[in-house]
Parts: structure tokens; sequence; C-alpha cells
């Protein structure tokens, strides 16, 4: 009806809503703060030009709108790269999110070639399409980080492939280890955290555009030339599953608090580790932070913060789980709710995993606090064990040796290494003075040697094999 009075109603005209001129009164104030999503999906902005773009391009391919639409959508989203990059660009809370703020803003510049954007689409599968790009380029960035951290850790595994430390069960001092394999668990696990983060793009790319609202176009699109010009692997196979789901925003919120859980594990040793009864390590100032009231305080405040922020990346595993839990097909507005946790997850990681690759090569280490504790608690014992065993007693009797001779230099006050032969030999007959090898740190260390063992040399194979790695993201 363009000639009634209705017509005033227009899309985007600004006295009405941006979406139609079915309604007869507006939203009030806070019903329209508390449905816009426009304060924090304009992040996604530069994502939301680029699949407006490969839409206008195939929509121009298949003849829906013509060669100078498209020019002038080009030209038109040009501007509006160029006015957001600046911090010029007007974001209005009547537009409600950023799809209608820059479509809108599109009109504003070119006329009726910005109006037929739209053709064939619906932001149900334009916000899908929008998120998978924004997450897709997170897990590029956050698996770059994670495969620099790895780096860091197995150049200071490398410096320390023979520093003795006690490695711990049940946080009591249980064999010796060296400081370089401990750190390679590390790299193990964020190595595995690298191939999650993998494995969850291969499902975030896939392109949704093309399912519209939720069934579909009745133009002949081309999906598979947009899912080229985004580079998505592949075309979401069915319309309402496209518009609805999110599943693959929770698996990565999963790797997300998995990478988190590790850096926390991480967080706590290093915590411990500085405190001055261990003082193990020390790190750089500029991860710490002093206390107002006592002057001799150097807190470890970055490790105690991710290991605090571990927690709300959970949450956001939570939140997003039970939002889609209730959902009926197809896309409903509760989705809108996927995106703040979304990007919290996305930013804590990233920054977290960007300030520990550099903390972890700023790191000092005291080797011979290290030793000194090693060298307190017996952590040698088990190999005294293996080497009775070696010589032919059964292990539980040697078991049983190892034991009465562990109690006997508690009375002592002395290390087992401290023990004259004479002693030792009335706990055991069969040893002898060759016991003083497997008896020593390094010895018990070096004995270590087969894959996954603690030896310095398995360690330097080890820590060079993931310098060797590749630097491509797959
Ligand atoms: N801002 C919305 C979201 O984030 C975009 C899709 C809105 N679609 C709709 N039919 N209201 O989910």
């Amino acid at each position: 009806m363009p000639n009634t009075p209705l017509s005033s109603h227009n899309q985007f005209d600004n006295k009405s809503q941006a979406w139609s001129a079915r309604f007869s009164e507006p939203v009030s104030e806070l019903v329209k703060r508390y449905t816009a999503s426009v304060n924090f999906d304009q992040r996604m902005a530069h994502f939301d030009i680029q699949g407006s773009l490969a839409h206008a391009d195939m929509l121009a391919s298949i003849g829906i709108i013509s060669a100078q639409d498209l020019t002038e959508i080009q030209r038109g989203m040009g501007q509006i790269t160029q006015e957001i990059e600046a911090g010029q660009f007007n974001w209005s809370l009547d537009l409600e999110d950023v799809h209608l703020n820059i479509e809108k803003r599109l009109v504003e510049l070119i006329g009726d070639a910005g109006k037929r954007l739209h053709t064939g689409r619906s932001r149900n599968d334009q916000v899908a399409t929008d998120i998978r790009l924004w997450l897709r380029h997170e897990v590029d960035t956050s698996s770059n980080l994670l495969r620099i951290l790895r780096h860091k850790l197995a150049q200071l595994a490398l410096q320390h492939a023979d520093t003795i430390m006690p490695g711990f069960t049940h946080l009591q001092v249980a064999q010796p280890i060296t400081f370089g394999h401990h750190l390679l668990a590390y790299a193990e696990m964020f190595g595995r955290d690298a191939e999650r983060l993998a494995d969850c793009r291969r499902r975030i790319n896939r392109l949704p555009l093309g399912a519209a609202a939720l069934a579909g176009t009745s133009y002949p699109i081309d999906r598979e030339r947009v899912a080229r010009t985004l580079a998505f692997d592949s075309v979401c196979r069915n319309s309402l599953d496209a518009v609805s789901d999110r599943d693959f925003a929770i698996e990565f919120c999963a790797a997300a608090a998995l990478i988190m859980m590790h850096i926390s594990r991480l967080s706590e040793e290093l915590v411990l580790w500085m405190n001055p009864r261990i003082g193990f390590i020390d790190l750089a100032d500029r991860f710490c932070t002093g206390s107002s009231i006592m002057p001799q305080k150097k807190n470890p405040d970055v490790p105690e913060l991710a290991r605090g922020k571990t927690g709300r990346v959970y949450g956001h595993l939570t939140a997003l789980l039970t939002l889609m839990k209730g959902q009926p097909l197809a896309y409903n507005k509760d989705n809108q709710e996927d995106k703040e946790g979304l990007f919290d997850a996305a930013d804590t990681i990233r920054d977290t995993l960007t300030i520990f690759a550099d903390m972890i090569g700023g790191i000092q280490v005291n080797a011979d606090a290290m030793r000194a504790a090693a060298l307190q608690g017996y952590a040698t014992a088990t190999d005294l064990a293996d080497y009775l065993v070696k010589k032919g007693v059964p292990f539980r009797d040697a078991h049983e040796t190892v034991a009465l001779a562990v109690r006997h230099c508690e009375t002592q006050q002395c290390d087992l290494a401290d023990l004259t032969l004479a002693t030792l030999q009335s706990f055991h007959a069969l040893i002898d003075t060759d016991v003083f090898e497997v008896l020593t740190l390094e010895g018990s260390v070096a004995a270590r040697r087969h894959i996954g063992g603690t030896a310095p040399e398995r360690v330097r194979i080890e820590a060079q094999c993931i310098l060797d790695e590749k630097q491509s993201n797959d």
C-alpha cells in the first residue's frame, strides 16, 4: 500500500520499529534496551559485512540483483567499514542489532540497491553466519597462541632438562623428576587443547546462510558459491538446524573451559613454587604486584587471576548448554543470549594465553632450591627397591626392605644416600657399592629414558620435537 499513510511506517523509518509496519505502538524504552543486542554484537560488524558482501555477490551471480547494485553495495560497505574503523559509525539502539544498523546505513548511503541486499536472507541465517565467521577467527588466534605457549614451555624445558626437582603425588615428595619434564607435561595438555580447537573448527566452518528465516528460500540461491567466498568448508545441510543450533559455540566453550582448567593447574603450581618456603621459581615483576600495607610482599597476581577466571569460562559453558536445552526448532530469540558469554570465553582464553606465553618465557628458576627439596623425603626409595628387584628380590620384599631403611633414616635424620654400605647391607645382603649410582638424584632420573620418562636425554628429544613442529594452525 505505497500511497496510504502507513507508508510512513516504512522499514528504517526511525519513528517506527526497525523491522516492520505491522506494529501500532512502539516498545517501551526498557523493552527496547532489553531486546537490543547492538551494544555487544557490534563487535561482529566486520564479519557481518563480509557475509553481506558474499551474499550480494551470489545474488548478482544468479541475476537477482544487478551488477550495478552489487557495485553500489560494495562501495557502501566500503564506506561503512571505514566509518566503523574510524569510530564514526552511529550505532543506534532503535535499530536493535548490528545487522539492522549496518543495513540501515547502507540504505542511507546507496538507496534502493541497499534495500535489495536482504533478498533471500533473514537475520536468523545472517547472525548464525556472523558468529561462525567471528568464532573461526578467534579459534585461529587462540590456536596460534597455544602453539607459542608450547614453544615457550619447550624452550624452558630444554634449558632445564637437567634441573632436578621433587615430583609429587598427594603433594608429598614421590620421586625425583626433571623440571623440564614437568614443564613438558603442560606442553602436552596445551597440545591436546589445540587439537580440540582444530576439531571444533571443522564444525564451526559450515555455512548457515541460505537457510533464511528457517525454511530456506524460493530464490535459486547458490550456497556453494557463498561458502567458497567465505572460505567455509561446506554448507549446513538443514535450514532448521542451521539457524537454531549453537552446538559449535558450546563445543568451543568446552574447549575453552579445558584450556582454562589446564591454565589453572599451572597457575596453582606457579603460586606454590613462588611461595618463599618453596622458592622454586620467581616470576618477573611485571606479572606480580605488591601490597599496600606489607612492604615485603610480591604477589603472583597473574596466575591467581587466571585461576579465578577459569570459573567464569566454566560458567559460560554451562550457560550456553542451558540456553540451548529447552529450545524447540527453529530460531528463538533466546539465541541472542549466546553472544556475551561466548565473546567473554574467547576474550578470556586469548588474553590469558597471551600473558602466559610471555610469563613462562621469563620464569627465573632456583635450581638449588629444587635440588634441596628433592633430597628431602627419600625420593630415590623406589630406585633402591628397583635395584633389589634387578638383583632377583621379589618386588614386595624389596619394598618392605626399603621401607625399613627409610624408617632408619628418619630416626637418624639422614638421606638414603648418606647411609654407609655396611648399614645398607644390614637391610639386605645383596646391596653392593653400585647401589650409590641409583641412590643419587641424577642416577634416578637418567634411568627413566624411555618414551614419556623424565630423563634429561628424553626431555631434550621431546622438547626439540615441539620446537620443530610446523607453524600451521591445523
Ligand atoms: N540479534 C539477533 C540474535 O542475535 C539476530 C537475529 C534476530 N532474528 C529475529 N528474528 N529476531 O540472535
